[in-house]
């Protein structure tokens, strides 16, 4: 059989929740291995498109395939058993943590993924403790730990049984800078042999970890490709000023105001235009921030 290419294809997912909520609405992704950053604001639909990526939930209609495995395409929304042993998945909520150490804790889980065999499992275990640096900790109870602790335990379990897709939903939220670059580094050293689905909405994640991306709002995928060629995209397009407070919104009013932020501060506005707006403007090298608020704004240049 040819080779096949690892990557996820998702065609056409919607869902609508039985509120009427469009969670997703027509998502099509051709997402690579290595890192990939799903990017949006909250209740954009990056909760709903990972659980059903991971076979956790049913979308309306759409297909999810993937590829790279032996035996060609898997079609996701109907092998999820044999989606669930290529798997590892980390939730937003990762929430109930029993008062048992993280040995134990993982051991236990390293039993349900299937490592029956007690001196592999204790290899396996120790190896993954090791891996995500909570060697140390491995003693603690799991209700003592940090909440980059407690992210890098989530990762430990994710990976035990070494996934070819792994998917990671909102794991820097709350984390401190120290513990996010420890995080940062955790994700990089993945394989590359393997599709990395990281969430969040916070551009800076996507811009340290991730050589592909999409932006996605209100279910729609309003970019798709590497964040540099989207930053490239809106070159001699931003300008920026201060303003006064009051300012801020007759700013908006007269031309389109990408974001506001405050420097020290002081709101500075930073305007999509293709020359100066008005003369007090300067240029600015655009950013992936100004890439992500213009898309949600409406603004993106495609
Ligand atoms: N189980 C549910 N029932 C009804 N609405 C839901 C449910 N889960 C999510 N939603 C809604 O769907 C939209 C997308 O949510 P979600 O996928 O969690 O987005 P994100 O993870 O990007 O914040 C939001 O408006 C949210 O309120
Ligand atoms: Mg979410």
């Amino acid at each position: 059989m040819a080779e096949q290419p690892i990557e996820l294809r998702i065609q056409n997912l919607t869902k609508t929740y039985k509120n009427g909520v469009k969670a997703l609405d027509g998502v099509s992704l051709v997402i690579p291995r290595g890192l990939y950053g799903l990017l949006g604001p909250n209740g954009a639909g990056k909760s709903t498109l990972m659980r059903t990526i991971a076979t956790l939930q049913e979308p309306d209609s759409g297909t999810i395939r993937f590829g790279g495995i032996d035996s060609g395409f898997l079609d996701v929304l109907a092998q999820k058993e044999e989606v669930r042993k290529l798997l590892g998945y980390l939730p937003q909520d990762f929430g109930v943590y029993p008062r048992v150490s993280a040995e134990e804790m993982l051991d236990h889980l390293a039993l349900l993924k299937g490592i029956t065999h007690g001196k592999e499992r204790r290899e396996v275990v120790h190896a993954m403790l090791h891996r995500v640096n909570l060697w140390d900790h491995r003693r603690k109870a799991l209700t003592g730990f940090s909440g980059g602790m407690r992210q890098r335990f989530g990762i430990a379990q994710a990976l035990l049984a070494d996934p070819r897709l792994l998917i990671v939903d909102e794991p820097t939220a709350g984390l401190d800078p120290g513990e996010r670059n420890r995080f940062y580094n955790l994700l990089a050293e993945i394989g590359e042999n393997v599709v990395v689905i990281l969430s969040t909405h916070i551009v800076q994640d996507v811009m340290e970890l991730c050589r592909n991306m999409a932006i996605i709002h209100q279910g729609r995928v309003l970019f798709a490709g590497a964040p540099d060629l989207a930053v490239a995209s809106l070159a001699g397009q931003v300008w920026a000023r201060s303003v006064a407070r009051d300012q801020v919104d007759e700013y908006k009013s007269r031309m389109a105001v990408i974001s506001h932020r405050l420097v020290a501060g002081q709101p500075r506005i930073h305007v999509l235009a293709s020359a100066a707006p008005e003369p007090d403007f300067t240029p600015v090298a655009p950013d992936l921030e100004d890439v992500f608020f213009a898309n949600i704004a409406g603004l993106g240049a495609k």
